[in-house]
């Protein structure tokens, strides 16, 4: 059986993954943290929660050594529009935390999760089916913390034998809680409107490219990784996944299939623009695929009627 803590258990994956984990190991064997506890009601029915500051060693050791878990999912953090704006913060966050998270878990023995991202990747990267492994010059803070944070949990894998595992996420679509400040929020916005208001302005260009996958997927692709038989993972810490690669256009004329009268508009977002443009237009997955099985189930068209449906049911 395993017993699971979750950092940063209130965001936008966090609060979907405790479910998920609470399912599957029972409630009783799930811990969940977070600085804070507005939204603690999301966890309350999944786990144990408890207020902890990742950022502060003793607080994580602490955690860890009280609860005691086998897995810990390491998911608080700074994402990619609020990182570029608070550029000390988002290191401080994301680097100490990964680093207080790395140093527990070597002395209790706990395997991690930590998700990198297609943030990771940099203009000088090849842009079309971005190679598993690649040229890694990111020119955002957020970037810059995403390769470092694979570096560091390579290396504590090699040099203390922790068991660190890790994903690429791309831009993460869900209908349960909003997204945190990243570049593709735009994704998740878009059907908010299309329910409220038939019409949504989008702060990324028409033809702005980037790989995206429904919340579903990601949950499946965490449990699933860590379950997974790690002799056969030779990247380990940070493998491409993917779902489809789309534009602002391609959601509206999905939307449109389903909404015909739908508008789609567009605003200038310089900060967003530009981090969307450094990253890839598609990447490739297949060494997750093959390596432990990742397989997406939601295209397009089927990611976007469960989220009109799903969204349209919680507004009435
Ligand atoms: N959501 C996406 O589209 C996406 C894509 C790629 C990678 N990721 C990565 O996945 C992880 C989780 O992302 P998310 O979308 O759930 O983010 P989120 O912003 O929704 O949630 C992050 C959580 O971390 C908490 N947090 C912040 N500072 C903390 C601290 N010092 N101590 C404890 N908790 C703290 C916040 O309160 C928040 O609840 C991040 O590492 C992010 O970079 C997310």
């Amino acid at each position: 059986m395993k017993k699971v803590l979750v950092t940063g258990a209130l965001g936008q994956i966090g609060s979907e993954l405790v479910r998920e984990l609470a399912k599957r190991y029972g409630k009783e064997n799930i811990i969940s943290s977070d600085i804070r506890d507005d939204l603690y009601e999301k966890v309350r029915p999944y786990s144990t929660f408890a207020i902890a500051d990742a950022t502060n060693a003793l607080e994580v050791e602490r955690l860890i050594a009280k609860y005691r878990p086998d897995t810990v999912y390491h998911l608080a953090a700074i994402l990619s529009a609020s990182a570029e704006e608070r550029p000390l913060m988002a290191w401080e966050i994301n680097m100490n935390s990964l680093v207080n998270v790395l140093e527990s878990s070597r002395v209790h023995g706990c395997s991690v999760f930590v998700p990198s991202s297609i943030g990771a990747f940099g203009p000088t990267t090849p842009k079309e089916n971005t190679p598993q492994v690649t040229i890694q010059r990111p020119t955002s803070i957020y970037g810059v913390t995403k390769v470092a944070g694979e570096l560091l949990c390579d290396y504590y894998h090699y040099r203390f034998g922790i068991d660190t595992r890790g994903v690429r996420f791309p831009g993460l679509i869900s209908n349960d809680t909003l997204p945190g400040g990243g570049t593709t929020d735009y994704a998740v916005d878009i059907y908010y409107s299309a329910i409220k208001e038939g019409k949504y302005s989008s702060f990324l260009s028409a033809d702005t490219r980037l790989d995206m996958m429904y919340m579903p997927d990601a949950i499946n692709a965490m449990i699933k990784i860590m379950e997974a038989d790690p002799s056969k993972m030779k990247n380990r810490n940070a493998y491409n996944i993917t779902a489809m690669s789309i534009t602002p256009e391609d959601i509206a004329a999905s939307i449109k299939k389903f909404m015909p009268e739908f508008e789609l508009t567009y605003h200038e977002d310089h900060m967003r623009q530009a981090i969307a443009d450094s990253w890839p237009d598609s990447i490739d997955a297949s060494a997750a695929k093959e390596e432990w099985g990742f397989s997406p189930e939601y295209d397009l068209d089927a990611m976007t009627k469960d989220m009109l449906d799903t969204i349209s049911k919680k507004q009435k």
